[in-house]
């Protein structure tokens, strides 16, 4: 893909910026833009300060380039996806509300921003003739199912997150029966890995912990279970849906197929931990948060037989890189 021009959306959040580090690591002279109203990431995640931002019009009139744009907008604003749109050969559309719990206490902002944000950028890509769409969806949609959740499965959301992203994948669908645009929509399972420090999820929130000293926190019983899915490996999943040909419209679970209590992640956690020196102080139990579901799993077959993608890092050696990072960047 080399010559390629990527968009891509929330790319100052955690993988979003990971991805524009593996573009610009696999092509140094990669033209790359970014959507992003840095209400989450920061341009620093990019290497860029602030007064790299501009508006996203302004960054259309300047044309592509090799190198980084920042676009400062909001994906519900339809111009502002449409200026940053026209032209690129792939947009990677990672810009959403990225958790249940903003969306069970505001189900309309989680609406406004995943459905409509998601539908003002595939717009976009219709008006600007971008042939390929990738999507960031995730197990939320099908919700509460007997894993281990496939693409075929009847999709039952629990949470408004759930709903949006499914929502999401929905017009995905339709953009490419309809419009003939390659669209593809990735189910992310748990993902963690480097450059996380400001997110909550779980693996986040234990090594932010131990850092500071503090216990642990699980929510509930602690066997509720995750899909844990290294960023690296994502990484490569998002690769293989931008260039693989034929997959308009399609639908794939991005996980390690591996079922994994929380409370057996807290026991490889403190053992990564305690091999460098460090301790979990203690496990702070609190009450299960509403929309969380109790087993998420997936079956990656089909990622492995369309994409030709199976991840390649152990538990153990993802959860190691993640607190070494957090070990490296705290204050
Ligand atoms: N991290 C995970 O475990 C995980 C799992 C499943 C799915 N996903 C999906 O992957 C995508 C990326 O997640 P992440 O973990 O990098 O999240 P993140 O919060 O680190 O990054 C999201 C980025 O989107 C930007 N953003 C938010 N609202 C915006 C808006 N209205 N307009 C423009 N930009 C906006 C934020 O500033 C941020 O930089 C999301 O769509 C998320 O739902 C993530």
């Amino acid at each position: 893909m080399d010559g390629c021009r990527w968009l891509v959306t929330g790319g100052c959040g955690f993988i979003g910026a990971a991805l524009i580090g593996e573009l610009l690591r696999r092509d140094p002279d990669v033209c790359v833009r970014v959507l992003d109203d840095l209400s989450v990431g920061k341009p620093g995640a990019i290497g860029l300060d602030g007064s790299d931002a501009a508006t996203p019009e302004d960054v259309a009139s300047g044309g592509w380039a090799p190198g980084i744009r920042l676009a400062r907008g909001d994906i519900r604003d339809a111009a502002a996806c449409r200026a940053a749109c026209e032209g690129a050969d792939v947009i990677v559309h990672l810009a959403a509300n990225t958790g249940v719990a903003p969306s069970v206490a505001d189900p309309m902002m989680d609406c406004l921003t995943n459905v409509v944000g998601t539908l003002n950028m595939l717009e976009a890509a219709r008006s600007g003739g971008v042939p390929r769409f990738v999507m960031a969806s995730s197990g939320a949609p099908a919700g509460e199912v007997t894993p281990p959740i496939h693409e075929e499965m009847a999709p039952r959301p629990v949470s408004p997150y759930g709903a949006s992203k499914l929502a999401g994948e929905g017009y995905c669908s339709a953009y490419a029966r309809t419009f003939g645009i390659d669209t593809v929509a990735l189910r992310f399972g748990n993902v963690y890995g480097p450059g996380s420090g400001h997110k909550t999820s779980v693996v986040a929130q234990f090594c932010g912990a131990v850092i500071e000293g503090r216990p642990v926190r699980i929510f509930g019983a602690g066997t509720q279970t995750r899909d844990f899915i290294y960023l690296g490996d994502l990484l490569d999943a998002l690769f293989a849906a931008a260039e693989t040909p034929d997959i308009g419209g399609e639908i794939f679970q991005i996980a390690s197929a591996k079922e994994t209590t929380v409370n057996e992640l807290a026991d490889a956690f403190a053992a990564v931990v305690e091999s460098r020196g460090h301790a979990v102080v203690g496990i702070e139990r609190e009450p299960p948060r509403q929309g969380d579901v109790l087993r998420n799993f997936s079956d990656t077959r089909k990622a492995r037989e369309r994409l030709g993608w199976t991840p390649r890092t152990s538990l153990e050696d993802g959860l190691a890189r993640t607190f070494d990072w957090f070990v490296a960047h705290a204050d």
